[in-house]
């Protein structure tokens, strides 16, 4: 296994040296971003070659023509000699599709560096928590970019993707996000339709993400402390952002959309009942957040896996004048209307909308939206950890929070204790309190005449 370590580049201030290094690199770039648009074979690669990774490569590379699978990286070998086998029979990348060879599958810590060396677009499906990372390296190398959701899971990790995000406008390179459901045809038009105003005005937002638990991988004894973190990734927060960022941010981005706005505030509980063992290391498996948006109109957000319980992933908003369900493309009330047509694969559609704005020279790029986005579910996660009520503004704008290890390297690496709230801090290392809870006034004993009543 390749032990080269990495460190940490979040933990340096973010802002005017990244800007910097973004300017000194862009004309150097430009070049390439030209060669990518006008060749007529685009050339991708993985990095996380994880059951998401598999379906998005696979995805890609069927959306449209000209599209070459060229390499593949895991932080572990074994995954990628796992995954090449397996591509290499598939039947959807039959014919020129499929041009990975041995020398192009790399593992160990700069997997992601060499992939994006090899390639015209990178698919990063690697745990969330090294996204800001891989997304500004292949930015800076002049790649484009699919990123799955979330992108980030601190708000030092999302300040680090909108800087990633204006140097991708600067230098003409796509990043899409994996929010499949803005390219869901039915759902982009029941969004329309909300605000071109078939509900009326926005009074109430509903949103579930309720399901049962999902894998685990026993340790094995060699494993270290960081291998058994970054391969059972989904239960450490500074990996996934807990469950409620990983999976929920789906229908936070929905909310986001329909209301063209993030939210203003929002406050939260939650905890884990069902999922106590230490072999899940430090996420929860129970949320529900308030969140306020502009106008103080509430969204009601819950998130749950436990097995045995009731499951629903739905989102619902209600308007002074219906209700629309966006992923079933549906209105009821006053406009009552259903989606009709065939919906095309939103998992493929995703891709084709990338590359075809590659080829027209007119790259989307959904870096500050998916920020905001992840952001809005992180901001969701620290009012619960915590207990308290924490502005959007803040939170994007002031919190410190950042939960990257400062080196990444295999050997130890303990991580915070599970959040208990009123103790876990909101803020550390002698940050300023945005809003600090006023402390309990001690009962005034009841004076004697009054107490004789
Ligand atoms: N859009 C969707 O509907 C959807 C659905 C499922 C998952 N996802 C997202 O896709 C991502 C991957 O999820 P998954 O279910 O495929 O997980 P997975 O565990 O199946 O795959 C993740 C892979 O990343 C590898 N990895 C770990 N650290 C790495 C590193 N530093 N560099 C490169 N690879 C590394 C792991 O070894 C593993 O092979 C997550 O962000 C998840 O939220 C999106």
């Amino acid at each position: 296994m390749n032990s080269s370590a990495s460190t940490n580049p979040i933990s340096s201030p973010l802002g005017s040296a990244a800007a910097a290094s973004a300017a000194a690199i862009l004309a150097g770039s430009l070049s390439r971003v030209a060669h990518a648009a006008g060749s007529d074979i685009l050339k991708i690669g993985l990095v996380g070659c994880g059951g998401r990774g598999t379906a998005d490569l696979v995805n890609c590379a069927k959306s449209s023509p000209g599209v070459q699978v060229w390499a593949l990286g895991d932080l572990f070998k074994d995954r990628v000699d796992g995954l090449y086998p397996r591509l290499k029979a598939m039947k959807d990348l039959e014919g020129d599709r499929f041009q990975v060879t041995p020398e192009r599958c790399f593992s160990g810590w700069d997997n992601a560096k060499k992939v994006i060396e090899n390639v015209d677009l990178v698919l990063l499906t690697e745990p969330p928590g090294f996204r800001p990372l891989h997304m500004r390296e292949a930015i800076q190398a002049g790649k484009h970019v699919f990123a799955e959701k979330p992108v980030a899971v601190d708000p030092a990790g999302v300040r680090h993707v909108i800087e990633t995000a204006k140097m991708a406008v600067e230098k003409g390179l796509a990043i899409v996000a994996g929010t499949q459901t803005r390219h869901q045809a039915s759902a982009v038009e029941t969004i329309k339709r909300v605000h071109d105003g078939a509900i009326g005005d926005l009074r109430l937002g509903q949103c579930y993400f309720l399901t049962g638990e999902l894998w685990y991988h026993q340790p094995k004894p060699e494993w270290s402390e960081m291998e058994n973190q970054c391969r059972n990734w989904y239960y450490y927060t500074w990996l996934s952002g807990d469950h409620i960022v990983e999976q929920h941010v789906h229908q936070h981005d929905l909310m986001n959309w329909a209301f063209q706005a993030t939210p203003v505030k929002c406050v939260g509980t939650g905890g884990r009942q069902t999922r106590t063992d230490p072999k899940w290391g430090n996420i929860w498996d129970h949320f529900a957040i308030e969140y306020e948006y502009p106008g103080g109109v509430r969204v009601i957000s819950l998130c749950r896996q436990a097995n045995g319980t009731a499951q629903r992933v739905d989102t619902v908003l209600v308007g002074s004048k219906g209700v629309a369900f966006p992923a079933n493309g549906k209105i009821t009330g006053e406009k009552a209307w259903s989606y009709e047509k065939e919906v095309p694969d939103p998992s493929v559609q995703e891709h084709a909308d990338l590359i075809a704005s590659i080829r027209a020279g007119k790259p989307i790029n959904d870096g500050r939206r998916i920020a905001e986005t992840s952001m809005t579910s992180v901001l969701g996660r620290m009012a619960a950890y915590t207990g308290r009520e924490i502005s959007f503004k803040w939170g994007i704008e002031s919190s410190k929070l950042n939960l990257l290890p400062p080196k990444l390297e295999f050997g130890p690496n303990p991580v915070d204790p599970v959040a208990m709230p009123g103790v876990t801090p909101l803020v550390r290392d002698g940050e300023a309190d945005p809003n600090p809870p006023r402390p309990r006034q001690p009962k005034q004993p009841k004076k004697a005449a009054e107490a004789k009543k």
